[in-house]
């Protein structure tokens, strides 16, 4: 692996030995204190955030790394109009590892064509967060033993969700899981995905009521509806609160349940449900850390790598509003076929169909 865009970028070994990295990390954080020593992570947050930023500094900080970055692009030349392509040139001569999130689709990819660090997806708009997903995998591994054989019900907004995006794509490389998509329609998960769980035989219902499916689940992963990612304010009006999971919708769930949220949350949780043993979502976060942990142990100490020459392009090559292409023309007209359709190479959104 040298960069993480997207969680279908590791292999099932990889992710296991990343996994195996991170459970030693838990038990004996002692003996990973000098494991950074010497590199440097930037943190490019274009976008907030409290768990991924605070977790992927303090991860690089107990490995015995440095950071710098910003949390706010506005401190950058970015503010001047600077373009990603620069901004990720002089920044992958200053560190040994990139961690950026942005609100537009594809930039993470983008990035790495002009890294010379590996660049790692911290969340790029409502596409894809992969570290979120190992946080996720170590928590349900961590806490159930293994991830095959589970039911897995994904609620909330499915559309514009990235950390379900970004499960999908990794549950893939599992066994015998079925899944729950709970959403309103509107809010269904992409076509993209629909066809990736097809093409990889990964069973799946598509229902609108949460209450009816609970007691079938092993896992119940609840989401916000993602009020920024809402091109029509109205959609969002018509969607919010739908989900709401309070203790006594639990008391059908089974006793070893795991209530997961990648956090934060807004009123799709009640409060009174933190304190049910079920509810690992706080854990699930700490959890994170040491995943990432466990991931900057091996990147950041990658070796530097001049990227070759890139074709130079002219324009958008998708009409997703939040493609990384629509702002940065002079990236290449990468085109990836999923499940037999031509995608954007950034965004994953069909070409046809627009
Ligand atoms: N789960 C997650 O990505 O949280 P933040 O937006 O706070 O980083």
């Amino acid at each position: 692996m040298r960069h993480l865009i997207d969680f279908g970028d590791l292999t099932r070994q990889e992710w296991d030995d990343l996994y195996a990295r991170a459970d030693k990390i838990i038990d004996h954080p002692e003996q990973y204190l000098d494991v950074c020593k010497g590199k440097v992570m930037a943190s490019l947050f274009y976008e907030p955030s409290t768990r991924t930023n605070f977790s992927f500094q303090t991860a690089m900080l107990r490995l015995g790394g440095t950071v710098f970055g910003f949390a706010d692009p506005r401190s950058s030349s970015v503010a001047k109009g600077e373009t990603l392509k620069d901004t990720i040139k002089m920044v992958s001569s200053y560190a040994d590892v990139i961690v950026m999130r942005t609100p537009w689709e594809g930039a993470a990819k983008a990035a790495s064509l002009y890294s010379e660090v590996p660049v790692i997806n911290a969340g790029d708009g409502g596409h894809m967060h992969p570290t979120q997903t190992t946080a996720d995998l170590t928590t349900i591994t961590r806490l159930r033993g293994t991830v095959d054989g589970l039911s897995v019900g994904l609620c909330g907004d499915l559309k514009n969700g990235r950390t379900v995006h970004s499960l999908i794509k990794a549950l893939a490389k599992f066994k015998d899981i079925r899944f729950f998509l709970i959403a309103p329609r509107d809010l269904a998960i992409p076509d993209y995905l629909r066809q990736f769980m097809r093409d990889n035989h990964m069973p799946f219902v598509e229902v609108t009521g949460l209450e009816p499916v609970i007691p079938q689940l092993d896992v119940l992963y609840m989401t916000r509806i993602q009020r920024e990612r809402f091109v029509d304010p109205l959609e969002y009006e018509r969607n919010k609160g739908i989900y709401v999971l309070t203790r006594s919708k639990l008391s059908r769930a089974r006793e070893n349940l795991l209530v997961m949220h990648p956090l934060p949350r807004v009123d799709e949780i009640t409060v009174d449900v933190d304190d049910d043993p079920r509810a690992v979502y706080f854990q699930q976060a700490r959890f994170g850390m040491f995943a990432r942990m466990s991931l900057l142990s091996d990147l950041a100490n990658q070796p530097r790598k001049i990227p070759g020459p890139v074709e130079i392009g002219h324009g958008p090559i998708c009409h997703h509003p939040n493609c990384i292409t629509q702002t940065e023309h002079y990236l290449p007209p990468l085109v990836k076929i999923n499940g037999g359709v031509p995608c954007c190479g950034f965004c994953d959104t069909p070409l046809d169909q627009e």
